[in-house]
Order: structure tokens, then sequence, then C-alpha cells
């Protein structure tokens, strides 16, 4: 096989998914629009140690507009799309490509409801009897403030369409929370769960779901979990403290019994099935789904992957994972480690000069929100602007390589979590139950 692909969006998942897919011995090119500097080098002037001179500079496509998509993937002859981000697929680009007559991995616009609309989602799980919060949606003031003492704190509101990661408010103070009820106008509230957090991908092809490692994403902007949620500042994998049979029991409990769902609603779910999950002492509960890879456990989760990323997504893509072998991993740890720009989750400003040295083989940095000025230099372009990779024999050994990388980048206007893996390294999170106490 040699498949030429056309990856859809401009950040640090579409990076790691090109450098990824170059790694496949079946992809003959990858080209990434509309890309970002990161995606364009082929050098490593500006940190893309793996840069494949398979890649191409695109940059004049609409990731919004599936014409422009589908005519882009028809010139390069791509024989697979794959949808980055969740606003394209919610606007239904990967519905236009297909209709194309082109494989694209990336689920329809009914089918990326699953993240569009929390309240949607909520509907399927219960439909599919699912563990998530206990939940109500909420389009008044009154409605809020009933479903708030309902609940009692700590309080979660969400807002129900789509906030880059930022849609959540979850907090001890009832009027901070019911500020956010009214200013998102349609949110769905929910009891508050306890336990950590996981990251399940899985791979579908509209019928059966194939498991990635579990990872774990670090959401609050600052060490030891304090401040506002992002949209991750950090992650790591595989999880040393997951309980046995984790991966078997969230597909038997919550990933099957979705897509049959999906499937009996005549939505099959074709994409990237992405379960936030929380650990409770009574359980696995669903927090979100996504419909999309993850930002960043995209970055840690896929340099461990052995198997060849291009087949496996074309198989999904052309309803036959059936025919894929089971996926193999490294035994190795990885690590990533977002810097962001002074300001984020607020507002940031762009165009901070960005300068990063040639590193060590085992670390790499993607680029997320960066752009070139007028005299060719980097510089950032967004709020999370950098994710540096890199991986180890264990957590410990992934943690200082990915450091050492980090503080030998100069941007001098951005900051970044000291804490990634940190408390996972040192054996500190207590492997929890999976099917309550
Ligand atoms: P979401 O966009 O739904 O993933 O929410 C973003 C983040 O908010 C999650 O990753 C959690 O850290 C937090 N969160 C969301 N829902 C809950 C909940 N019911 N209980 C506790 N934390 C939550
Ligand atoms: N890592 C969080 C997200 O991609 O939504």
């Amino acid at each position: 096989m040699s498949l030429t692909v056309l990856v859809v969006g401009s950040g640090g998942r579409e990076h790691a998914l090109a450098v990824a897919l170059s790694r496949d011995p079946g992809v003959a090119s990858v080209h990434v629009a509309p890309g970002n500097p990161g995606t364009w080098a082929v050098s490593s002037q500006y940190g893309v140690s793996t840069g494949s001179p398979l890649w191409t500079r695109i940059s004049s496509v609409d990731p919004l507009d599936g014409e422009q998509v589908a005519s882009l993937a028809r010139e390069l002859g791509a024989g697979l799309v794959v949808i980055g981000p969740e606003a394209p697929l919610v606007a239904g680009v990967a519905d236009r490509v297909r209709a194309a007559g082109i494989p694209c991995f990336g689920p329809s616009a009914e089918a990326a409801r699953l993240e569009g609309s929390k309240q949607f989602a909520k509907e399927v799980m219960a439909a599919a009897a699912v563990p998530t919060a206990r939940s109500r949606y909420c389009e008044t003031a009154e409605q809020a403030e009933s479903a708030l003492d309902e609940f009692g704190p700590p309080y979660v509101v969400k807002d129900d369409h789509l906030a880059a990661g930022k849609g959540v408010v979850v907090t001890t103070d009832r009027a901070e929370a019911l500020a956010h009820a009214i200013a998102c106008r349609q949110v769905v509230i929910e009891e508050y769960l306890d336990g950590p957090e996981v990251s399940l991908f899985v791979i579908c092809d509209g019928v059966r779901g194939i498991p990635l490692l579990p990872a774990q994403d670090f959401k609050r902007v600052g060490d030891a979990d304090t401040g506002p949620n992002t949209g991750g500042m950090g992650a790591y994998c595989p999880l040393p403290w997951v309980p046995e049979g984790f991966v078997t029991h969230v597909m038997d409990t919550v990933v099957d019994p979705v897509l049959a769902e999906m499937n009996s609603r005549g939505t099959p779910f074709q994409g990237l099935l992405y379960a936030g999950l929380a650990l409770t002492s009574q359980g696995v509960r669903v927090v979100e789904f996504n419909a999309r890879f993850g930002d960043p456990e995209t970055e840690a989760v896929l340099p461990l992957l052995q198997s060849g990323l291009g087949q496996v997504l074309y198989a999904a893509a052309t309803g036959s994972l059936t025919d894929i072998p089971e996926l193999t991993w490294d035994d190795a740890s990885s690590v990533v480690v977002i810097w962001a720009a002074d300001g984020y989750p607020g507002t940031v400003a762009k165009g901070g000069r960005i300068a990063i040295p040639a590193l060590d083989d085992n670390a790499t940095v993607i680029h997320c929100g960066t752009a070139l000025d007028d005299q060719g230099g980097l510089v950032s372009h967004g709020g999370r602007v950098l994710a540096v990779v890199a991986q180890g024999s264990d957590l410990t050994a992934a943690r200082d390589n990915v450091y050492q990388a980090v503080d030998r980048i100069d941007f001098p206007t951005g900051f970044h979590r000291h804490d990634i893996a940190q408390r996972a390294a040192a054996g500190l999170i207590p492997t929890p139950p999976i099917q309550g106490q």
C-alpha cells in the first residue's frame, strides 16, 4: 500500500498526526493543510527534527469549507483525508469528502454532535446506559439556580456549545457558577465527579473500535492543578496506575454501547471517539466525549505506536478494522509539556519571539500556535504555542528528557507547567477501583 494522506488542521494535533503518519512505511506522502510552520519545515530550522521531506507547504485552504477540502484532496491524489479539529467535523466537512468518494477519517456532522452538544452526548449515554454524571439542561437563571442547588458544590457548569476546552467552569463559588450559566445561556449543570481523569482514544470504523493507550491530560493552567481550565497544559502515557482490565472495561461499558446506539440511530461513528473518563470511587464515569484526537494527549500517545498509523486510519475510514492486526506499542513512556503564551487561557498577545535550538533525538517540538514574521522568524500565534515531547524508559526518564528540552527553548513571553506527570512518576496516584466500591 502506498497512501497519500491529507491532514486537515493547523495545530499540534495535526503536526503530531503528520509525524506519526510519516513513520508508516505504507504512507507515501503526508500533506497538512493549512498546517503551521512546524509542518511546513522540512529542516530542523524550527525545531522539527523528524520532519519528513515528503511534506509540502499548503496554506490556502479553509478547513471549514468541505468543497475546498475535497478538491484539494482530489488535486493531491489523496487516498485518505484525516480531519483533525472538531469545528470542521461539526460543520460536515467529513460528509463532503466522503460524498466526493474519498475515504475520510472523521465522523459525519450528525455523529460529531457527540462532541458538539453536551446535551446530545447525555441523551446518547442515557439511551445506551453508559455511566456519566447526573445532569440538568438549563436555559434560564431559575433553572440554573435550581440545578446548582440540587447537585451542590463543587459546581460544574458546561457551555452546551463548542468552546475550545474553555467552556467548563468547576468551582465552589455559587455566584461564579451562576454567572457562567447566565453568560452561556444554554448549559449543562452536573454533579461533580471525583477521582483521576483518563483520556482514552478509540479508532472507530462505524461498528467496532480499536483503543489506543490511555493517557492523562493536565487541564488546569497552573502547577498543582491550580487556576482556570485550559485546552490542556501537558500529558503523559501510558498510565502506570490504571487498574488491570481498565481498557476492556471501558470498551464494554462505554465505547461499544455508544457505537451501537449511534448505529441504531442511522448515524454510525467513524473516526476518533475520545472518551474523557473519571475514575471515581463509584466506578468509571464519562466526563465528556470528543469526536477527534485530543490535544496534547495525541502528542504523547502517537510516538509510542509501532503499528502503521496510516493503515489503521485507512481501515477505519473504509469500514474494515477487522482486517487490522492488534496494535503494537513501544515499551516506553512519553511526556508532553506545553509552552503557552503569557495570559493563556485568557487573552494573549501574538508575535512573541521563539528560539528553538537543535534538540537531542529523544525530544521533538510540535508546533501548536506559531507563525513566521516578516523576516521569517518564528513567533507565537495562539494560546498554546509549542508541545515539547520526549520519551524515556519510564516516566521519570521521560520527564527528565522533556524538561531538559523545555528549558532549552527560549520563549521570553511564554510559560509552562513544571509538574506534568510528576505525581504519577513518583507513584503517588493510588489505583482506583473500576467497578465502584
Ligand atoms: P469537558 O469539556 O466536559 O471535558 O470538561 C473539561 C474539564 O472540566 C474536564 O476535563 C474536567 O477536568 C472538568 N470537569 C468536567 N466535568 C466535570 C465533572 N462532572 N466533575 C468534575 N470535573 C469535571
Ligand atoms: N486534551 C483535551 C482536548 O483535546 O479536548
